[in-house]
């Protein structure tokens, strides 16, 4: 199995992740959960990993709380779309899983440092605050990682926080900027792919009908999620961003990915966050992204339902 770490802020579409990443263990290989502020403040989004932890029956899975806010601007979170508690639809109780006293940037940093080259694969699906800060504390971690999977960025879809910029990349630009420059191999998962990925009642369905208590959960969680843009935007249900990650390293063959440069804006107030994306190769910039712009969708709820049936 491939080791990889979760860098999250729970948030359902992150929960959905965990819950998929965690019913995968002849791929994957969880080496911890690493936590960030997003979605909601950092003491909520690491009780939550926790609580999905627990779902799954994995108490003894390591989680570790990170950054508290972005390295530069003021932290912006999102319980208009995730509910106050960050997975609204499911109850909340403290959970068994403990929280690691180590914190996130030190478990990163001496994970990758004891590892051989090449070795690791990075799934940040929140600002990437914690994964800038490792990169910054400990330059030659760098040659450890294998490939950052994220989720982040939109280029012909136009921004879910502002017209330019999509909610990960906008809360941490800074970050970000810092990540798109490391130099190993990255998979953009951003809103141009995610948004083909919606949760329709049909769907969600499917996976209430798998009738164990953690697809259930699933269900109510993504119940939850979908009201928001199917209120707002009068579509078929929400979009599911981050388990498009997991799923590429389960089946990349859902996907489509194109080569190209890809930089964030970090001067301009207007269009802070934004994704340049040199889709077209307009320039002879380094191309240091794979950039996702297509999916499978009927195949990656396949492929999601048969996991969470697996509960
Ligand atoms: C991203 O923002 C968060 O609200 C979601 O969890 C996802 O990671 C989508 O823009
Ligand atoms: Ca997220």
């Amino acid at each position: 199995a491939r080791p990889v770490i979760i860098d999250c802020d729970p948030g359902q579409d992150d929960a959905i992740m965990l819950l998929l990443s965690m019913a995968s263990p002849d791929e994957l290989d969880i080496l911890g959960i690493t936590t960030v502020a997003g979605n909601v403040p950092l003491a909520l989004t690491s009780r939550n990993a926790r609580i999905l932890c627990d779902l799954a029956g994995k108490q003894g899975m390591g989680v570790y709380a990170g950054c508290s806010r972005p390295l530069v601007r003021p932290l912006v979170t999102a319980e208009e779309v995730h509910g106050k508690t960050g997975i609204d639809g499911i109850e909340i109780t403290e959970p068994a899983t403990p929280l690691q006293s180590r914190h996130a940037v030190d478990f990163i940093v001496e994970t990758l440092s004891a590892a051989e080259d090449n070795a690791i694969t990075l799934l940040p699906i929140g600002p990437l605050t914690n994964i800038a800060a490792a990169l910054i504390k400990a330059p030659a971690i760098a040659g450890k990682i294998r490939e950052i999977v994220l989720m982040g960025g939109a280029m012909r879809e136009g921004g879910n926080t502002t017209p330019s910029a999509e909610f990960n990349i906008y809360v941490d630009p800074h970050a970000a900027d810092v990540v798109f420059r490391c130099g190993r191999p990255i998979v953009v998962m951003g809103l141009d792919v995610t948004h083909q990925v919606l949760t329709t009642q049909a769907r969600s369905k499917r996976i209430q009908d798998l009738g164990n208590p953690v697809a259930q959960a699933a269900h109510n969680m993504l119940a939850f999620f979908d009201r928001h843009d199917v209120q707002k935007y009068g579509s078929d249900g929400a979009p599911l961003h981050d388990p498009c990650t997991t799923a590429y390293l389960l089946k990349p063959e859902l996907f489509k990915t194109k080569a190209c440069n890809l930089q964030v804006e970090i001067h301009s107030e207007l269009t802070m966050g934004h994704t340049a994306v040199d889709f077209w190769h307009v320039t002879d910039r380094p191309k240091n992204v794979e950039w996702v712009y297509g999916v499978d969708s009927d195949g990656f709820f396949d492929l999601l339902t048969e996991r969470l049936g697996r509960y």
